[in-house]
Order: C-alpha cells, then sequence, then structure tokens
C-alpha cells in the first residue's frame, strides 16, 4: 500500500500514515509560477494500492486539480489501483438543478476524478448519500457517528438529551445519531412565507427543559447553526451544542459563532483547521485519521468497511 498527500491537509495524511505504520510517498506537488499544478512522485508505484489523502477544501479548486493531477501522473506510472480518498468532498452541495440553466457540479466532480483514473473514492458524510450514485466506481461513504457518539456519551451523558436536525435535509444523519445514543430527536423547518420576509424556524418535537445537540454534516458561514441554536433557546431548551463533520468555517463563521447562543461547536479535521479555529474557545476538533486510517487498512485487504459501523 502507497499514500500519497496533497496539499489541502497534510497533517491529516501524517496522522493517518502514523496509524497505518506507513511512510508517505515521497512525491512533489508544488506550482509554476502561473500556478499551474505539477507533480513528480519520487518512488516506483508500479502495481501499488495506492491511496491519493486531498480533501477539495478551500481553495476548492486548486485543491481539486492537485487531486486530479496526482492521480493521471500515478495511473501513467502504473500503480495497480487508485483510491481517491477525499474526506471532505467539495462541490458536494450542488448535487441538484436549484434552477433552470444552472450545473449539478457535483456530478461533473466526479465525472473528473473517475475520467482521471481513480478506481474507487473513499469520503465521508457525503452532503447527500444519493452523490455516490453519481459515480461509476465503487464510493465507501463514511459516517462520523463512530466518531461522534462515544464522545457524545463520555462527555455529555445522555440525560435530557435531544438530538436536532438543523434542516429538514439532515434528518436520516439526526435520526441514526438519536438511535445510537437513544434518544430523543427533533427537526427544525426553516420556512420563508414570502419572498423578502425572513425566515421562520418552526421547531418539530419535545425541546423543552432538553440538553439539545445540533448534527450537520458542513458548518460554512455558521448561519444555519446560530439561527437553530436561537430558535431551541426560545422553545425552553436549556443548552444547546453542535457536532459537525465538515468544518468550512468560511470568514466570519468563527466570531459569528463565538457571539451566538451555541455552548460549543465541534468539528473534524476533514478540512484542515485554520490557526483561528485551533484557539477559538467554543471549537473543539476531533481527528478523523484512525477512521479513514481503519477504511484504508480494510479497502487493502478487502475486507469490509460496513462493519466499521455496526
Ligand atoms: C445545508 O443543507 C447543509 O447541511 C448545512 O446546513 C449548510 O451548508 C450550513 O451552512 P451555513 O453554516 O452557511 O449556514
Amino acid at each position: 500500500m502507497k499514500l500519497l498527500a496533497g496539499n489541502s491537509n497534510r497533517p491529516l495524511a501524517e496522522a493517518i500514515a502514523a496509524y497505518l505504520r506507513v511512510e508517505l510517498t515521497r512525491a512533489k506537488v508544488q506550482r509554476f509560477n502561473d500556478m499551474e499544478v505539477f507533480v513528480e512522485i519520487h518512488e516506483n508505484v508500479r502495481g501499488e494500492d495506492v491511496f491519493i489523502i486531498q480533501s477539495t477544501s478551500y481553495p476548492a479548486n486548486d485543491n481539486l486539480m492537485e487531486l486530479l493531477v496526482c492521480t493521471d501522473a500515478l495511473r501513467r506510472a502504473s500503480a495497480k489501483r487508485i483510491t481517491a480518498v477525499v474526506p471532505y468532498f467539495g462541490y458536494a452541495r450542488q448535487d441538484r438543478k436549484p434552477g433552470p440553466r444552472t450545473p449539478i457540479s457535483a456530478k461533473l466532480v466526479a465525472n473528473l476524478v473517475t475520467e482521471a483514473g481513480a478506481h474507487r473514492v473513499l469520503t465521508m458524510e457525503l452532503h447527500a448519500g444519493q452523490i455516490q450514485g453519481f459515480f461509476d466506481i465503487p464510493v465507501d461513504n463514511l459516517f462520523s457517528t463512530p466518531l461522534m457518539v462515544p464522545d457524545i456519551k463520555a462527555n455529555l451523558g445522555t440525560d435530557d438529551l435531544t438530538i436536532v436536525s438543523p434542516d429538514v435535509g439532515g434528518v436520516q444523519r439526526a435520526r441514526g445519531f438519536a438511535k445510537r445514543l437513544d434518544v430523543g430527536l427533533a427537526i427544525i423547518d426553516k420556512r420563508r412565507e414570502r419572498a423578502g420576509h425572513s425566515e421562520v424556524m418552526n421547531v418539530i418535537g419535545e425541546v423543552e427543559g432538553r440538553r439539545c445537540i445540533l448534527v450537520d454534516d458542513i458548518v460554512d458561514s455558521g448561519g444555519t447553526l446560530c439561527n437553530a441554536a436561537d430558535a431551541l433557546l426560545e422553545a425552553g431548551a436549556t443548552a444547546v451544542q453542535a457536532y459537525v463533520t465538515h468544518g468550512v468555517l468560511s470568514a466570519g463563521a468563527v466570531s459569528r459563532i463565538a457571539a451566538s447562543s451555541l455552548e460549543r461547536l465541534v468539528i473534524t479535521d476533514s478540512i484542515r483547521p485554520t490557526e483561528g479555529v485551533r484557539v477559538a474557545d467554543k471549537v473543539r476538533v476531533l481527528s478523523i485519521a484512525p477512521l479513514i486510517g481503519e477504511a484504508i487498512a480494510r479497502i487493502a485487504s478487502e475486507a469490509s468497511v460496513s462493519s466499521l459501523f455496526d
């Protein structure tokens, strides 16, 4: 097995390599002066089972291009099997046409990854499970429950706890958490009655006197979580925390969360946390390195990956 790291999240790639007790493959993934990506692999990969670790997070297009160019380099170097390990799969939110004459960019990215030469994909907490169907190669979509459920049990216990989906689209994910923790489930239904009128947040389910945990796949601006926390407290929740897999945390998000009624935000390192995220009081980062490392070990030995969730 060989592990090749792009530049998007080197610390995660190193932690995965340490879990698997292998060295990262020696390679140069760099830029020409005009920002073209150039890759040079410095060891033989002929006939090898190679895993490229690269989240397509900010800067999304550069990181995606690195992934494609690395894949092409490996294919031309006769790697036997290439797995694109994309802990955060950017463009996943563009998974349908929201209006006429708009693209389905998630499908385009799936085509690009396949066409570049990947034989399979390993990713985590896809925005929508159906994105697996955009690929005609095998896709393993890991869930964050094996990581987050034990963390919730250890740090918060389950007394008076309710899991909350911040929108209707996330209900299946939230139900998975609630089931594993054996606690109740609530849903926030966001509605804009008329264009130009502010959104109304209806809380569906019992949250009065409960400690609520919002679960989501992505926190980007933080708006969804902060508004949901306010709505839950207004409905009588005693405290609100959030567990979110991918900390996109674009400009202003960390200070928005700091100023919000959210008590704590737990994210993973699927996207490399910035310095601002690392020092933020309310934000805690869980590492997915053991989970991804274990999935890679199982793919390499043709063992079951889904049994990771049993
Ligand atoms: C949307 O469907 C996603 O699951 C997240 O809720 C959304 O991307 C969060 O975005 P923001 O943090 O900008 O509200």
